[in-house]
């Protein structure tokens, strides 16, 4: 028998001891403290028909608003985080409805979805060029990209730490690359950023960052 796979084909991703020390850290209080505000605010921005990439076990679902939101379609590649999803589903105000698959190959068609929100995935997404590209493929034109995303340093000496800590935290902790510029992978797909804020710095910097896909004609709206 082959090993299984995604709804795309590829293979789907399993990192049971990381994601499980994941889940532990994002129960306890100041990982709650940290994130929870951060998911309101881009929860608080999802409109229309919503994808969100990387749901994980399904953290963010609570915060999606039903005076705004149609439905979520939730995409995550780990079987197990899935399985968690699916439970947390009633903590929901939305329907949700769930696919296993990779950010870099999503089964939508073109400009299917008004929103996108990824929180704490673009870190460990194996080819996150591709993935960016196939957001602004699903995305409609002036369609929202919405993401909190923990990124590289702007200070020289803390991303050259980060550089040599990704050999470590790539194996130990799900492929999670402490170094990835995002900001720069979102404006080089093609997004407009509309905002970028630090909500933290140090060792793991997050941002909270809001981009839309450009309008035909390269306006934007909405
Ligand atoms: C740190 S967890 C964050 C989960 C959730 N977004 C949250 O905020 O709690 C990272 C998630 O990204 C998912 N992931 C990893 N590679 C991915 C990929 N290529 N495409 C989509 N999701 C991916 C993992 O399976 C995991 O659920």
């Amino acid at each position: 028998m082959g090993s299984p796979s995604t709804d795309t084909g590829l293979p789907p991703i399993h990192h049971p001891c990381a994601m499980a020390f994941y889940e532990w850290l994002a129960d306890r209080g100041p990982m709650q403290r940290l994130m929870t505000p951060l998911r309101e605010e881009v929860a608080g921005l999802a409109k229309g028909v919503v994808l969100e990439v990387g749901a994980g076990s399904g953290r963010t679902f609570p915060y999606y608003s039903p005076e705004q939101v149609t439905r979520v379609e939730a995409v995550e590649p780990d079987a197990a985080m899935l399985r968690s999803a699916h439970e947390r589903k009633a903590s929901a105000r939305v329907p949700i409805s769930f696919v296993q698959a990779r950010a870099e190959a999503l089964p939508f068609a073109d400009t299917t979805f008004d929103s996108a929100v990824a929180t704490l995935v673009f870190c460990s997404v194996e080819g996150p060029q591709q993935a960016m590209h196939e957001l602004l493929r699903v995305l409609k034109p002036g369609g929202r990209l919405l993401l909190v995303e923990h990124v590289r340093s702007h200070h020289p000496l803390v991303a050259w730490l980060q550089d040599r800590l990704v050999p470590f935290t790539t194996q130990l902790a799900g492929n999670c690359h402490w170094n990835r510029d995002t900001e720069r992978q979102v404006r080089e797909s093609g997004f407009l950023i509309r905002s970028v804020r630090f909500s933290r710095t140090g060792i793991l910097p997050i941002i909270v960052l809001h981009a839309v896909r450009p309008a035909v004609g390269g306006e934007e709206h909405g």
